[in-house]
């Protein structure tokens, strides 16, 4: 029920949509105020969660056991992997790919077209219970993070940087910078690097196994958000 009374639904979804069974849509919790709201095409896989005051836009793919927390924006065609967490109050843009056990917490801000490999971690507090402030990182759009990063609490990471794999990210990083190692020192991305995400690898809304292959982002405006 709303303030006046009214009944609401805990989430509306759009046209098309794939919701398998055991998948929790508009949990509730204390102060939210708004349904979960997903765009057209969603497929939720089983064991999912998403909380309410959450909206999601069209082409949707999770798989299983994802949670979702609320206060979330997430744009069109974002495919988020299995067991990944996003805890409340993130903006992530269009089409963002992060792979599977993926954990990023509350104030992470994520642009357009980023890819984010496996078990990487963002982190959004310096002093966890040594002092209050809670400063997510800045990941800028066309950014690629490899598998097993850790990206530090407020470190900003510059538009088509390129993150590898198993870095430890504790300053920022300026836009086109290939980032690498323990504390990860920076280059210039050598020439073997493109210096863009591909949008035919992040779009298409392709499974796993190359079903739900679909082509329509060609027709549709790719402009960064
Ligand atoms: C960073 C990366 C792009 C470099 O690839 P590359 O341009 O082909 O470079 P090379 O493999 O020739 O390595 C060049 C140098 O960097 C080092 N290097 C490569 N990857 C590194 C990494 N992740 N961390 C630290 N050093 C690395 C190499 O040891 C080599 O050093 P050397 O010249 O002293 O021998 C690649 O190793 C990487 O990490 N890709 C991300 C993979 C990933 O996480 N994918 C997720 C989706 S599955």
């Amino acid at each position: 029920m709303d303030e006046s009374g009214q009944e609401c639904p805990d989430y509306l979804v759009g046209a098309n949509a794939q919701i398998d069974p055991g998948v929790t849509l508009g949990y509730r919790y204390p102060g939210d105020s708004q349904p979960t709201r997903i765009g057209d095409h969603a497929i939720i896989r089983s064991g999912s969660i998403i909380y309410a005051n959450t909206t999601i836009g069209h082409r949707f793919q999770c798989g299983h056991q994802v949670l979702i927390r609320g206060e979330i924006t997430i744009g069109d065609r974002c495919v988020v992997h299995h067991k990944c967490t996003l805890e409340g109050r993130l903006k992530i843009g269009h089409g963002v790919k992060i792979m599977a056990h993926v954990y990023v917490p509350s104030r992470t801000t994520i642009g357009d077209f980023v890819f984010i490999g496996p078990g990487t971690t963002f982190l959004n507090a310096k002093y966890p219970m040594r002092e209050g402030t809670v400063q997510g990182a800045i990941i800028e759009e066309h950014v690629c993070i490899g598998g097993g990063v850790t990206i530090c609490p407020g470190v900003r990471i510059g538009r088509s940087s390129f993150i590898a794999a198993g870095a430890v990210v504790n300053k920022d990083v300026p836009p086109g910078t290939l980032a690498m190692g323990v504390p990860a020192r920076h280059q210039a991305l050598p020439p073997n690097i493109l210096p863009e995400n591909l949008l035919e690898q992040l779009l298409p809304q392709t499974d796993l196994f190359g079903a739900h292959h679909d082509e329509t982002w060609k027709t549709e405006n790719w402009t960064s958000s």
